[in-house]
């Protein structure tokens, strides 16, 4: 589930793939982009599946793939352009 203008909140899931090339639409998740546009290949992320994670959509995180709360701090209107699309 996305949150308006804020991360998306994941529950029950054993990993995920994290793209790194960072031209991803739905960043955090790999949409294989790398494939096209060049760039490094994803990482998978072990997560426990009894969390609750919140996952970063505004590419502005410290602690990717994770909301580190930095989105927080964009002042908005330029907040409402920065994230990417929920999958
Ligand atoms: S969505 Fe929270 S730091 Fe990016």
């Amino acid at each position: 589930m996305s949150i308006k203008n804020g991360p998306e909140e994941i529950t029950g899931e054993k990993e995920i793939l994290v793209c790194t090339c960072m031209q991803s639409k739905h960043w955090p998740y790999c949409d294989a982009s790398h494939h096209t546009l060049g760039g490094g290949e994803p990482v998978l992320v072990s997560l426990d599946p009894a969390r609750t994670y919140k996952l970063c959509r505004c590419l502005k995180t410290k602690s990717r793939p994770f909301c580190d709360g930095s989105h927080d701090r964009i002042p908005d209107p330029a907040r409402s352009t920065l994230f990417t699309e929920p999958l």
